[in-house]
C-alpha cells in the first residue's frame, strides 16, 4: 500500500530514522499502549457526538495506541503510518484484541493522497505526526488530504509540542520571520520537527476548520531518559462548509 519512491527522498530518510527510533524507544509516548491524554480529552469534549462518530482516521498512528482506543469505542479506523515496524506492531495488537475487523492498518506516507473516500471520516486524529511534516509542499498536501477526507462537521484533533517546549525548544536555531514556527532536528535521533505557536496552527487550517476546544499542558516529562518542562497543545476543530 505504501508508495515506493524510485530514488532516495526526504521520506525514505525519515522512514529509516523512525524505524531506528522505534527500535531504540527514545520517545516514551510512541511506545505506550494507552491512548494519548489529548485523545481522551478530545473524546470527552465530543461526548454528545459519540453515537454519530463511525469512521476515524489516525494520521501517523505509530504503534496505534489511539487507533486501538477508537476501535474499542466502536469506530472503524483507518490507521496510517509510514514506519512498517509500527504498522506491524499495531496489526499484531489489533488481532490480539479481536479488533482486526475494526482497524485497517496501512504503511502509508500521509503526504500522499489518503486511501479513503472523500467526505467519509467523522473524526481525524493526529497525535504528534503533523509536527514531523517538513516543507511547505508536504504540509499543504497533508492539509488537502485532511479537508478532502473529513465530512462537513467532522472533527479533527491535533496534538503538538509548542514552540515554547523545554525539550524541542532548546534546539531552535532560527525562527521564521514572524516568530510563529521553527524547524529543529532532535540530535537524539536526527528526526526533524516543526515547532509551532498555537496561533500558527489555528490560522493554517482556517477557514476550513473551526477551533471548538483547546488544551494547553505544561508539565515535567521524560524524553530520551531525562526530564524536561514540556509544553504541548491539543486542539479540537470542526470541519466547516468551506469548499477547498
Ligand atoms: C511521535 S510519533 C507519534 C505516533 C502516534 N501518533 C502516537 O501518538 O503514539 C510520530 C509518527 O508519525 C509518523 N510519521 C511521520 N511522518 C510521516 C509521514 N509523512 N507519513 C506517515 N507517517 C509519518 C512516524 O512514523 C511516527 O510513527
Amino acid at each position: 500500500m505504501m508508495t515506493q519512491p524510485q530514488q532516495k527522498t526526504q521520506s525514505s530518510d525519515a522512514i529509516v530514522q523512525w524505524g531506528a527510533e522505534y527500535a531504540r524507544g527514545g520517545i516514551p509516548s510512541s511506545q505506550r499502549s494507552t491512548p494519548s491524554g489529548a485523545l481522551i480529552w478530545a473524546w470527552q469534549q465530543l461526548a454528545a457526538q459519540h453515537n454519530l462518530l463511525r469512521r476515524a482516521i489516525d494520521i501517523g498512528c505509530g504503534k496505534g495506541r489511539n487507533s486501538l482506543f477508537l476501535a474499542q469505542q466502536g469506530l472503524d479506523v483507518t490507521a496510517m503510518d509510514f514506519t512498517p515496524a509500527a504498522i506491524a506492531a499495531l496489526t499484531v495488537e489489533a488481532k490480539a484484541q479481536n479488533l482486526d475487523s475494526k482497524i485497517r492498518a496501512i504503511a502509508y506516507d500521509v503526504t500522499e493522497g489518503w486511501p479513503v473516500p472523500s467526505d467519509s471520516q467523522d473524526f481525524a486524529v493526529d497525535a504528534f505526526c503533523f509536527k514531523h511534516i517538513i516543507g511547505r509542499e508536504a504540509r499543504d498536501a497533508y492539509k488537502d488530504n485532511l479537508f478532502r477526507a473529513l465530512r462537513v462537521h467532522g472533527f479533527y484533533m491535533i496534538s503538538f509540542a509548542s514552540i515554547g517546549d523545554g525539550y524541542y525548544g532548546q534546539y531552535i536555531k532560527e525562527r521564521k520571520a514572524d516568530g510563529a514556527e521553527a524547524t529543529i532536528v532532535d540530535p537524539a535521533n536526527d528526526i526533524a520537527s516543526v515547532l509551532y505557536t498555537r496561533e500558527r496552527v489555528v490560522s493554517y487550517f482556517h477557514p476550513h476548520l473551526q477551533l471548538i476546544a483547546e488544551r494547553h499542558q505544561e508539565k515535567i516529562d521524560t524524553m530520551h531518559g531525562k526530564t524536561w518542562p514540556r509544553s504541548t497543545y491539543a486542539l479540537l476543530f470542526r470541519r466547516t462548509f468551506h469548499k477547498m
